[in-house]
């Protein structure tokens, strides 16, 4: 079970293939709008991510049929792009996993269909700063479970959502997934110790109600036992000498006020 540390090189790759994931998301987002299906969307971001040279690195991933995850208002992961058609109100996560010379980049982001509710608008909200206060724990000697303690404290303790802990975020680099597992849930100074040269993605699953999942009989959608809504954010992380570098930032995304406070 050794976390794999990449050399300069990897790292560079990484860059690449994460950036070009994260620029699959500003290339949908204008087609997310009521009257969309999730089919049109996958098969839009199936062309895209051919176009650039990528493999879509979902499409036949342990069988999954469709070249991303498209996960909307009560499914909380793994969504399969189908016939579903947006309308307005409707809350969506788009998840694009690209690889690129080999490497994996996996990023994932939430969109809204024309005005939706002030809950839905507060969980999305919540949802990014969870993330973020874990990507901020990222440093050389901190642990795995700082992540998921900062996490599962604001966005359950203090505000009293639900955090899935059924999936977790991932090592990330020539597999799909590979070790360290990065829960959502913990607590502070437990774990495995983060080196420079890790990759790994954080990506939180917040429920508005139960933190409790049921998988459909598809084999894949993951949606809430109580069908409340659920919302997620994905960044793949490198961590660095000074701390960490988001491999899958982009311009357009969000990201806190005040990242030194
Ligand atoms: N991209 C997802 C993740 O963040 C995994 C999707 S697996 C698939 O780990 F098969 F559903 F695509
Ligand atoms: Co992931
Ligand atoms: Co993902």
């Amino acid at each position: 079970m050794v976390i794999e540390i990449k050399t300069a090189e990897e790292i560079q790759k990484m860059r690449t293939t994460c950036t070009l994931a994260a620029s699959v998301l500003d290339f949908i987002a204008p087609h997310v709008k009521a009257g969309a299906t999730t089919d049109l969307l996958d098969r839009l971001c199936h062309e895209y991510i051919l176009d650039h040279g990528a493999i879509p690195a979902p499409l036949n991933y342990k069988g999954f049929p469709r070249s991303i995850c498209t996960s909307v208002n009560e499914v909380v992961c793994h969504g399969i792009p189908g016939a579903l058609t947006l309308k307005d109100g409707d809350i969506i996560n788009i998840d694009i996993t690209t690889i690129v010379d080999g490497y994996f980049g996996d990023t994932s982001e939430m969109f809204c269909v024309g005005e939706v509710s002030k809950e839905a608008e507060r969980l999305i909200d919540v949802t990014r700063r969870s993330m973020w206060l874990g990507i901020r724990e990222v440093a050389p000697g901190k642990r795995v479970g700082d992540i998921g303690a900062v996490i599962e404290e604001y966005a359950h303790g203090e505000l009293g959502y639900g955090v899935v802990d059924q999936f977790c975020g991932h090592g990330i680099g020539r597999e799909f997934h590979m070790d360290p597992h990065i829960p959502h849930v913990g607590r502070r100074r437990t774990g495995k110790r983060f080196k420079a040269g890790m990759t790994f993605t954080i990506e939180p699953m917040i429920n508005l109600g139960t933190h409790h999942c049921i998988t459909l009989s598809d084999g894949w959608t993951a949606v809430t036992a109580d069908n409340k809504l659920s919302a997620q954010t994905e960044h793949t992380i490198l961590v660095t000498d000074a701390g960490f570098e988001v491999l899958t930032m982009r311009d357009s995304a969000w990201r806190p006020e005040d990242l030194s406070a």
